[in-house]
C-alpha cells in the first residue's frame, strides 16, 4: 500500500485533470446564453475524467439526487473505472464535493470569475450539506478569529479593520448583487467599507477575501450551501475562516412564502441528513471536517485568481490551483494541452 501523503499528492494531480477538463469543455459554450448547456457540457467532461481517477470515490456534494441528475448526483460511485475489481479494492476511499461550473451564467454571457471546482476529502471529510441557502461570511487568515456572524456588520468590520491595521474605509467586502442583501449593503455602505457587489459566483469571491493582494477583505451574505462546504475546504487550505448558517426564513431569502419549504419540512429534510440542529453555526472546520483535504479549481472565464481558459490554433492553455492540507501546497498550475502535432508552437 502506498502511504498516505503520496496517495494525495497523486490524486491532487488528478483531481487538477478532472477540473481542467471541465472548465475546457464549459468554456468552449462561453457567451452562448444557455447556461443549462455551458453546465451540462462541464458535468460530461467531469464525469469522464473522474473516472480514470484510481480512488473510490463518492460523490457528497453533486449535481442533485439521482432522479435529478444523471451524472454525478449525490451518493454516484465515482472513479476506478479502469481498474480491476481486485486493484480498486486498494484505492483510498474519497467523498468529493463538485461545482462543476460555478457561475453557469457568468460562463452563458461570457463574464469574469466562472470556475470548474472540486473538493476531495477521506471518508466522512466533508459536510453532507443539502442544496438551501446559507448565510456565510469568509475571510482570510490575519482575520480568524476576529469575526463573528451573529455579530452586526459594523461590528466585524471594525475587528476585520483593526487585523488588517488600517481603517475600515480602506475594507472591500464582496456580496451577490440580490435583493435580499438591501439591509446588509445599506450597513457595510454605513459602516464605511466598500462594496462589491457581483451578479453570481461567491464561492471564488470567497477564495479572494483569502488570498492578500486581491484587495477583498470579507466576503458577507446568503449564497448556496453547497458552495459554503467547497468554500470551507478552500479555507482549510488557505488557512482562511468561513462561518456559516442555513437560511430558511421566506422573509430573509426575500421569497413568497408559499413557495417554498416550512420550516417543519426544511427540518426534516435536514434530520434526513443528519442534521439536527437547524440553527446551527457551522464554522470551516464543521463544514469540511477532512484532515487530508485537496481543492483543486481551473478559470473558465478570467477572474480574480485564475485566467479563463485559452484557445489557440494548437491548442488550449488552462489556468488552476490546487491546494492541499496534507502535504501542504498550493500550486498554481498553467497547462498547455497540445493538440497540433509535432509542429506545434508553443508559446511561453
Ligand atoms: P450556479 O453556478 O449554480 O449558477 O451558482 C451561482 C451562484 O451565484 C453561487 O455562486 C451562489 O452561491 C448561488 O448561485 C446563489 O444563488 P441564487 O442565484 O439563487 O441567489
Amino acid at each position: 500500500m502506498k502511504n498516505n501523503t503520496r496517495v494525495e499528492r497523486e490524486l491532487a494531480l488528478d483531481f487538477l485533470r478532472v477540473v481542467e477538463a471541465a472548465a475546457i469543455e464549459s468554456a468552449k459554450t462561453m457567451g452562448q446564453g444557455d447556461r443549462k448547456h455551458s453546465d451540462h457540457v462541464a458535468v460530461e467532461a467531469m464525469r469522464e475524467v473522474m473516472d480514470t481517477v484510481p480512488m473510490r470515490g463518492r460523490i457528497v456534494i453533486g449535481e442533485g439526487e439521482r432522479d435529478e441528475a444523471p451524472m454525478l448526483y449525490i451518493g454516484e460511485e465515482v472513479g476506478g473505472g479502469n481498474f480491476s475489481e481486485e486493484e480498486r479494492g486498494q484505492f483510498p476511499e474519497v467523498d468529493i464535493a463538485v461545482d462543476p461550473l460555478e457561475g453557469t451564467n457568468l460562463c452563458a454571457l461570457g463574464a469574469n470569475n466562472a470556475i470548474a471546482v472540486l473538493a476531495a476529502a477521506e471518508r466522512g471529510g466533508l459536510l453532507y450539506a443539502p442544496d438551501i441557502y446559507m448565510d456565510k461570511i469568509v475571510v482570510g487568515p490575519s482575520c480568524r478569529g476576529a469575526v463573528d456572524i451573529e455579530a452586526s456588520v459594523e461590528e466585524n468590520l471594525k475587528n476585520i479593520a483593526r487585523r488588517l491595521g488600517r481603517d475600515v474605509d480602506d475594507l472591500t467586502v464582496i456580496c451577490l448583487d440580490r435583493g435580499r442583501h438591501k439591509k446588509l449593503v445599506e450597513e457595510v455602505r454605513a459602516a464605511g467599507a466598500r462594496i462589491r457587489l457581483i451578479s453570481d459566483g461567491d464561492l471564488s469571491a470567497g477564495i479572494s477575501a483569502a488570498v492578500a493582494g486581491t484587495n477583498i477583505h470579507a466576503l458577507m451574505g446568503i449564497g448556496g450551501a453547497p458552495e459554503g462546504v467547497i468554500t470551507a475546504a478552500a479555507m482549510k487550505c488557505l488557512n482562511g475562516e468561513i462561518q456559516a448558517k442555513f437560511v430558511f426564513d421566506p422573509e430573509r431569502l426575500g421569497v413568497d412564502r408559499s413557495k417554498v419549504p416550512t420550516f417543519e419540512q426544511m427540518k426534516d429534510r435536514l434530520a434526513e441528513m443528519g442534521i439536527t440542529d437547524p440553527d446551527k453555526i457551522y464554522d470551516t472546520n464543521d463544514l469540511a471536517p477532512g484532515k487530508k483535504i485537496i481543492f483543486a479549481a481551473t478559470g473558465v472565464t478570467d477572474g480574480a485568481l485564475l485566467r479563463g481558459v485559452r484557445f489557440f490554433g494548437e491548442g488550449k492553455r488552462t489556468h488552476s490551483v490546487v491546494m492541499t492540507t496534507d502535504t501542504k501546497s498550493i500550486r498554481f498550475v498553467d497547462t498547455v494541452h497540445v493538440e497540433g502535432g509535432p509542429d506545434a508552437v508553443i508559446r511561453f
